[in-house]
């Protein structure tokens, strides 16, 4: 079988990472990188010296060679080229949120099932080490069923002139949550707070409220004096502590727990605390984006499923989407 051939808009801060990762990834050859500006593309020749390079991004949708289309554009955009890349046949690969409403977003699903072709979205978290580990733990019963996850994601973080700081961080925390744990969440409540005079939220604090027993809590920050990339997943046997920053030892499972002892008088509780050994599984250290650039190869090949699949996609849009609608509201319950 011949290579897929891959054209790549937007070589901006993330583009390089991808184009570097196709490159390597097996029955994949990187043809195009078409950026607006003319030094990107220059700095881009200069690190791929095999690459063509355009300022159009239609010199890439109308090659006949190019099988694959990957866009790593800011959020607004994908939706436009995601739909004129799929109508001129091409698989596409679009960096995450998929878009910036459900709206579009399903309409993108519709149009690449009625095209048989794969609409993927790169949501980098689901093929890194620590979270298959995770997954594993889960899916395993090693630490019982999930009662919460609890994470921060903040830093002095890059101002987005288009999305708040939600669509820009909590897309990692939502895709991790949505592939760990198969419910959905029926709700959101979301908070947050603009320092700027364009009213972009940089602080926001989000809520999933679930059917069962569970919950999920988010803090995305681009407004903190130190680095946080921390989650907290509780079940009811073990507890995970995922530090991303950590360069190796990144989850640690903790042996703890606790019982509710039952007792005569109504108005005391009394738990039975355990508190055991704490173990530092070995999480494999492949780069997450090689196995991302692998699975969209293989995908259009055999006409599986990725693990980062479009219902995946979706449902992170729909959370972005209610929260955006809660945090106007002043933290409204918004269903999903
Ligand atoms: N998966 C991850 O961990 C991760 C990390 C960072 C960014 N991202 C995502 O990648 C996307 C891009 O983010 P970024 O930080 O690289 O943005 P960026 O602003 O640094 O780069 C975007 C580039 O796209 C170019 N561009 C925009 N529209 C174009 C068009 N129609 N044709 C050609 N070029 C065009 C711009 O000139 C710019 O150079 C966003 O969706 C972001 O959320 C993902």
């Amino acid at each position: 079988m011949s290579d897929t051939t891959v054209g790549i808009i937007g070589y901006g801060y993330w583009g390089p990472n991808l184009v570097r990762n196709f490159a390597g990834a097996a029955g994949c050859r990187v043809k195009w990188v078409s950026d607006f500006s003319a030094d990107r593309l220059a700095i881009a020749k200069k690190q791929f010296s095999f690459l063509s390079v355009t300022q159009d991004y239609l010199d890439l949708i109308n090659d006949p060679e190019v099988d694959a289309i990957v866009i790593a554009t800011p959020v607004f955009s994908h939706f436009k080229l995601g739909k004129e890349a799929l109508n001129a046949g091409k698989h596409v690969l679009i960096e995450k949120p998929l878009t910036s409403s459900v709206a579009d977003a399903e309409e993108l699903k519709n149009l690449a099932e009625q095209k048989a072709l794969l609409l993927m979205v790169d949501h980098t978290f689901l093929y890194t080490g620590a979270v298959q580990k995770i997954k594993n733990l889960v899916d395993t019963d090693e630490i019982g069923a999930l009662q919460y996850l609890d994470s921060s994601r903040i830093n002095l973080g890059l101002f987005q002139p288009d999305i708040n700081v939600l669509w820009d961080l909590a897309p990692h925390d939502i895709s991790i949550l949505s592939y760990i744990n198969s419910e959905i969440p029926v709700s959101v409540n979301a908070t947050g707070i603009s320092h700027t005079h364009n009213g972009i939220e940089n602080v926001a604090y989000l809520t999933l409220n679930f059917q069962s027993n569970f919950i999920a809590h988010f803090n995305c920050s681009w407004s903190s004096p130190v680095k946080i990339r921390s989650m907290l997943i509780g079940g009811d046997k073990k507890m995970i502590v995922f530090n991303d920053l950590e360069p190796s030892e990144k989850v640690r499972v903790y042996d703890t727990g606790y019982e509710m002892k039952t007792v005569e008088e109504k108005h005391r509780i009394l738990v039975d605390y355990r508190v055991g050994d704490i173990y530092i599984p070995k999480v494999n250290p492949r780069e997450a984006l090689a196995g991302m650039a692998a699975d969209f190869i293989g995908c259009i090949g055999t006409g599986n499923k990725p693990v980062s699949n479009i219902d995946l996609a979706i449902y992170v849009v729909k959370v972005l989407e209610a929260a955006q609608k809660s945090i106007k509201d002043n933290g409204r319950e918004v269903k999903i």
